[in-house]
């Protein structure tokens, strides 16, 4: 998987953009018919590469330069036998070239060829992160959609955040989305998960981050399955480095594959004696029940520090688990942000709860980033721009 950014003059952007979409490992990252916007688009949040219209180049000349430094590839459309346009696409150092009078043939061999894949050249699968609490209402939502963001900030990777809750999923509007296609679209018919189908049903909703929205109504929750589960956190956790799932409390089929499935089951619970019996309970599930690794579940103890009379040594103490990380009570900004479909981490970075999350983030980053990582195989040939405007035959690299 890769992604695309398209700039574009207006008259071919929506046809280019559509042709994008329509690459079955492309993800479109955005378009512009401004050279400039898409420059500072694309250092945002950088494509797998970067496809620019020759007719935008033309009337740019003074950003050839910026072009020729950016960190991602550049690759050119532009009409065949026009020296001028071949000796721009030089000058910004443009990976390679797509004829206007066979673009829509070429346009996915070409771009699958240069595009740089979305985990870097590891393609190791990525870290499938459950957000689960045996209590309703402790803050797993408002984690996981956070803990989506900081992990995209902290790793520069796609994130994938998938909504479990299927019945009351609310992971949509926290991100102040209505999605046109959820989960409940990918496993009607009963068929095998679609990777097709996925891709199109993930919505990107902050910089590098994609959502799979839980069914709209709750009668639909009926029809997921937990092989509809397995599948789809396969497909995912293949094309994104971090795979964070919100789930519902319990211990249904549903709940139970991604917990199987789950790299890290992270516990949320709240400094109250209610809560922490339930969690303790939980724990002992996972532990002596499905005898998971110790490793494998990790308490999040979130609103830490709330004056209720239960103290942190307490807590871990009862769980007879340490307190992997702790959040604190952030007052009304995560109530605020909520209301606004905007994640807190976006709209208020500099909050208590923001920088825990984002803390918490980084932590995991730097964790999965020490593993070891498979070698990368480059296998396949190269053509340069050069080689391909001369006619010479593919070097090998
Ligand atoms: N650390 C915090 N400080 C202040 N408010 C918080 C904090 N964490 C969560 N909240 C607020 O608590 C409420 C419940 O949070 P959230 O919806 O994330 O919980 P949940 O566990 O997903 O609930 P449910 O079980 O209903 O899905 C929300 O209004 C949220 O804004
Ligand atoms: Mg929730």
């Amino acid at each position: 998987m890769f992604t695309v950014y398209v700039a574009s003059r207006d008259e071919l952007r929506n046809a280019l953009t559509v042709a994008v979409k329509n690459i079955p490992e492309a993800i479109l990252n955005g378009s512009s018919s401004d050279l400039r916007q898409a420059l500072e688009e694309c250092a945002a949040e950088v494509p797998g590469v970067l496809l620019i219209d020759d007719a935008l180049l033309a009337q740019n000349i003074g950003l050839f330069e910026k072009v020729a430094e950016v960190p991602y590839p550049v690759v050119v459309l532009a009409a065949p036998a026009d020296a001028q346009a071949a000796r721009r696409a030089l000058t910004i150092r443009a990976k390679d070239f797509i004829s206007l009078d066979r673009w829509a043939e070429d346009l996915g061999p070409i771009l699958s060829r240069v595009a740089v894949p979305i985990q870097g050249e590891t393609r190791e699968d990525g870290r499938v992160l459950v957000v689960f609490s045996s209590k309703g209402g402790v803050g797993k939502t408002t984690i996981a959609v956070n803990l989506a963001i900081g992990l995209a900030k902290a790793s520069h990777q796609p994130v994938a955040i998938m909504d479990l809750d299927i019945q009351f999923g609310d992971v949509a509007p926290m991100v102040g989305d209505a999605p046109l296609v959820t989960l409940y679209d990918l496993v009607k018919s009963g068929a095998p998960v679609d990777a097709e189908m996925l891709k199109r049903a993930l919505k990107r909703v902050a910089n590098n981050v994609y959502m799979l929205a839980a069914p709209e109504n709750p009668e639909e929750a009926d029809d997921v399955r937990a092989e509809h589960i397995v599948q789809i956190l396969q497909l995912l956790r293949e094309t994104h480095a971090y795979v964070v799932v919100d789930t519902a409390p319990g211990y249904t089929d549903v709940n139970v594959a991604a917990f199987d499935f789950a790299d890290t089951i992270l516990t949320a619970c709240t400094p109250d004696v209610v809560t922490l019996r339930t969690v303790g309970q939980a724990l002992q599930v996972f532990y002596d029940g499905f005898h998971y690794p110790k490793d494998k579940v990790r308490i999040v103890l979130n609103r830490s520090g709330s004056r209720t009379g239960v103290e942190t040594a307490d807590i871990a103490q009862v769980l007879q688990s340490p307190i992997a990380y702790q959040l604190p009570s952030d007052g009304a900004f995560p109530v605020r942000a909520a209301n606004e479909g905007h994640p807190l981490l976006l709209q208020f970075p500099d909050s208590a709860l923001s920088r825990a999350i984002y803390s918490m983030a980084s932590e995991l980053v730097r964790e999965t980033q020490g593993r070891s990582r498979q070698e990368s195989k480059k296998t396949s040939a190269k053509r340069t721009l050069f080689a391909r405007l001369t006619g010479r035959k593919p070097k090998e690299v």
